[in-house]
Parts: structure tokens; sequence; C-alpha cells
């Protein structure tokens, strides 16, 4: 521990914390059985994925278009059919510039056939050349919705493309659309007023996580090549997550959030908000982030090799954080296969770790949150206490153009907030306190293995009875770091289940290098149960 860093345990749980665990328990144990009966034999199956170029990394497509192995056009009008052939089942598809991203992939096509540009240039300046891609409804790209599933943006579309889409068209890619997501971004459920709700490739009738839920979804069906989501309390790690995807938050500053709806007043948002890469495969994620981080990328020296036999790991199974799900066996089990996995194939002997401060998850994401995204002003007309409970009577009826979940969250925003209250000065305290810790544990070499999330995918609406469920990634935003879900195959019930790999500042190459390592021994990406073959 370094010197200015005196030691800080946290207080225990009061008594209300710990009967309201109880009850939440109470509550799940009681409801689960009324989901089940409820979702019981329902859902659909997709379509199968028919052409294999949707089965290759975003590089190996790149070069395969570089070296006129197949045309752009023929990828994109591939990624066009799948997404009209999947998203009638799953909706997670709300815009489209069909007609202009034809018009690029053939001036790419031409650019390539023009013989004008070396391969290798074009391998170094335009990495992605004629790479359909995909990105949420919250990051502009111009001309296309922007609503941010909020009802008063319902017609406004993006005057203007968002800092990462420019770095990405910069590098050759092709933006092909944007993705569903909750309202205004601020829960784990895809659904909202103007565009609905999205419906898990792998079982219908659960979540898809958010607020990149569409992305994840987009992904998981092989829709597009690769996509971009963003990510404040695990907005990217979480969708990914829940469609059996690859997603990375990167370190706090490491790509511009220039261009996403809210705009952020506030500078100190920057430090726990990102833009990360959502993708099929491990290896475009570092190709990827090098894109999208424009100068910063040379902080983040993605090229420099990774030995995983000289890796310190650490895990830890639970954050036992008292509004949390337990953390599901099953993927407990798959931590531990991880562990092996590290100890057989390189003699890596993990180190479990029992972090104290991680229980106080929910009230150190909650502190760094304060003040930063007056959320009632954003999606209601008139954000006054009393017009918001109305609004939620509203609701109840049918009758509200707002989530009840945003109305919810709306409703925090009438609580005054005051940076000098003890309470705001503790909790920022031990999130500097805990930032230490994981630095120190990290060092420059070090990984930490944490699940992504307790329990593989709830049913629809059930994220309603584990509010909190979320901590698990929230946690790694307050703290700034940069982490990459990683999945581990599916489970007993066929939903994908991970975990999420963190390591130090600016380490997020020993993310991607873990998250290789993973893939190759575990399997990654797996395609969703699709339904008979049609003729
Ligand atoms: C989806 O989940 C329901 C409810 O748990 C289950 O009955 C059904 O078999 C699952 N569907 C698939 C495709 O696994
Ligand atoms: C290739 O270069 C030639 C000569 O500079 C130019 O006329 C042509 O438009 C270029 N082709 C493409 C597709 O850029």
């Amino acid at each position: 521990m370094s010197t200015k860093c005196v030691e800080m345990k946290p207080k225990p749980f009061s008594l209300k914390m710990r009967i309201l665990s109880a009850l939440r328990r109470i509550l799940d144990a009681l409801t689960c059985v009324l989901f089940k009966l409820y979702y019981g034999t329902r859902g659909r199956k997709l379509p199968r994925i028919n052409d294999d170029i949707l089965k290759q990394p975003a590089i190996e497509v790149a070069r395969k278009i570089r070296t006129r192995e197949v045309s752009s056009l023929e990828v994109l009008n591939t990624c066009i059919r799948r997404i009209k052939e999947t998203n009638p089942v799953t909706n997670y598809f709300i815009d489209n510039r069909f007609e202009l991203a034809l018009k690029e992939a053939k001036e790419a096509d031409d650019l390539i056939r023009s013989g004008n540009l070396t391969e290798e240039y074009l391998e170094r300046e335009k990495p992605f050349l004629g790479v359909p891609f995909t990105t949420k409804d919250s990051i502009g790209v111009e001309g296309l919705h922007f609503t941010a599933g909020i009802t008063l943006r319902k017609h406004l579309r993006a005057d203007k493309d968002a800092d990462v889409i420019k770095l990405l068209k910069n590098s050759g890619a092709i933006i092909i659309g944007v993705t569903n997501i909750p309202e205004m971004c601020m829960w784990y459920e895809t659904y909202n007023c103007i565009h609905g709700r999205t419906l898990n490739p792998y079982n219908t009738t659960r979540i898809v996580g958010g607020s990149s839920g569409g992305e994840g979804v987009m992904q998981a069906v092989g829709g597009s090549i690769f996509g971009i989501g963003s990510d404040i309390g695990g907005s990217i790690r979480m969708p990914a997550y829940f469609n059996g995807i690859f997603g990375h938050k990167p370190t706090r500053r490491a790509v511009s959030n220039e261009g996403q709806y809210p705009q952020l007043k506030n500078d100190d948002v920057n430090l726990y908000l990102c833009i990360g890469p959502m993708t099929r495969f491990a290896v475009d994620l570092k190709h990827i982030q090098k894109v999208i981080s424009g100068d910063y990328a040379k902080k983040l020296d993605l090229d420099k090799p990774v030995d995983i036999g000289k890796l310190k790991v650490f895990y830890q199974f639970s954050n036992g954080a008292p509004l949390v799900s337990e953390v599901d066996p099953e993927i407990k089990q798959a931590m531990e296969k991880v562990v092996e996995h590290f100890q057989q194939k390189h003699n890596v002997v993990a180190e479990e770790k029992k972090i104290e401060w991680l229980k106080r998850s929910q009230a150190i994401w909650f502190t760094t949150m304060k003040n930063e995204v007056p959320f009632a002003a954003y999606i209601m007309e008139n954000p006054s206490l009393l017009s918001n409970v109305i609004e939620i009577f509203k609701n109840i009826l049918g009758l509200s153009g707002n989530t009840l979940i945003g109305l919810f969250v709306a409703l925090t925003d009438h609580e005054k907030f005051d940076p000098e209250s003890k309470k705001y000065r503790y909790f920022m305290e031990a999130r500097d306190y805990l930032e230490e810790v994981f630095k120190n544990m990290l060092g420059d070499n070090g990984v930490f293995l944490f699940p992504t999330h307790p329990v593989p995918a709830p049913y629809h609406n059930q994220p309603m009875i584990r509010p909190m469920n979320f901590m698990y990634t929230a946690i790694i935003n307050s703290l700034g770091f940069p982490a990459t879900a990683v999945p581990l195959g599916l489970n007993s019930e066929g939903l994908p289940i991970g975990i999420q790999v963190v390591a130090n500042f600016n380490n997020d190459r020993l993310c991607f290098a873990v998250a290789e390592e993973l893939e190759k021994a575990f399997g990654g990406w797996v395609e969703p149960q699709s339904s008979e073959q049609r003729t």
C-alpha cells in the first residue's frame, strides 16, 4: 500500500440495509416462480447464419476485402439480409443508412480494384476499409435517429457524427445503422416507448441487457461485422454478457465521448463513461480500440506482446453486496475452470481476493454519479416532482411516454445534492481508497477476474426485482479501470455466461490478451440456437 493510503475499513451495514436485503431475497424468490410460470414455454427461434463471412473476425473480413477475396458490397449485402431476417424476431435495429452504405461499399471496392494504394498502405491507414459496423441510438450518426430512447426526441436525427464514428470512418469502416437502447441509456433492460422491447436471441423470454442492448443482439446474431457501445455502469459489458459476445470498457478517457446524447456538461463524467468495442471475436477488440482511441492509442501500446505465463491473476467470486443476487453456481464453476486453466496451461497460480470495499459498490457508484446527469430534465417536458409523480400514475394506466423505471430514476433527481455532506465525502474517499487497492494489486502485469453479472439473463421486467445487480460492472466505472466482458459458453438453460477481466489504467492490452486466451480455451461466442433451417 502506498504511504498516502492508510487502511480504511467499510463501516458495517445498517439494520435498515440488512432488512431490505432480506426482503429483496424473499421477493425475488417468490416472483421467480411467477416469471417462470408466465414465460414458461414461450419464445421464438432465429433462422441460422448461412453466410460464413458473418462467422469471421472483423480483421479477417477486412483482409479479405483488401485482397479482393470478397467485395465490401457482398459483405454489406450479407449484413443487410441478416438484419432483415433476424430483426422481426428480436427487435434490435431501429434505423439504417443502407443506401449511403451501399454507395460507400462500392467506392471502397473501386479504390481497392484501382490498385492506387498498396495492400500494406491500406492495412496500416485504412484497417477496416469496406467493413460494415453499427452503433447504439445514443451515439450520433449523421442523418440517423438520435432519440436515446426518449419520447421527446422521437423525431430527432443527428446532424453530425460522434468523434468515434468519424475515427472509424477514417479507418475505412462503413456505418450501416443504429440499435435500440433503454430510455436515456439508464437501465439494464432494453425497452423504451418509441421502439419497444429488444429480445434475447438465446431465449426471447429474456432480456438483452442495457444500455447497448440492441448492439449486443446485433453482434450475437451476426447482423454487422462489429459494434460500438458506451458504458457508464456496465452498458457495454452487460449486453455483451447476456448475448454471449465480447465487450470492452476502455481505460477512462481513452476514447472521446463527444457526440453522444445526453451531452455531458460536467467533465467528471468522462472519468466514468467510456465508449468501446463489442465483437463476436476477441482478436478484434484491440484493432478497434486502436482506431477509436485516436491519439490516446499511443498510451495503450496495444501491440506490445503479452506473456500470459507472466501475468499475475487475481479473482473474487462475489462482491458481497446486500442488495445484489448471489452469484449463480454455474458462473462460479466457469470461473473456477478459468483459474484451473491458468494453472494447468500456464503454470500461473491465481490468487483469490476478498476485497471488502466491493460490498459498498452501490454507495460508491451512486456517489460518483451524483449530480452528473439530471435525468428528469432530459426525459420530461416538466421535470417537477409533482409532474413526475403524475407521470408515474399515467404510466400505470398505460398513458405515459416514459418508462416506469425511467420515472423512478427521475424521482431521485429531486433529492438535494450536497457535495460538502459527510456522506458524499466519505464515499468519495472510499472510491479513492478502492482505486489505490486495485492499483496496488494489479501493478503493471496483473488482471482481476470478477463476475460480469451475478445471474444469467433474467426474464423481461425481472430486473425491477433485481435493480442493483449491475453493481458488478458499475463499480469498475467508478474506478475507471479497463474491463472486458468475456463469454464462457452457455449454461444448462442455453443462456450465455461469462466473466469480466479488469486491468490497471492503460493496460487494456492485458484484458484483450486474456480474452483471446479464454476464447481459445472455452470457445468464445456461439451462434444462438436456431429454428429449423428454412428452405
Ligand atoms: C426459454 O426459456 C423458457 C422459460 O424458461 C423455456 O421454457 C424454453 O425452453 C427456453 N427456450 C429455449 C429455446 O431454450
Ligand atoms: C486512382 O488514381 C488515378 C490517377 O491518380 C485517379 O484518376 C483515379 O481516380 C484513382 N482511383 C480511385 C478509385 O481512387
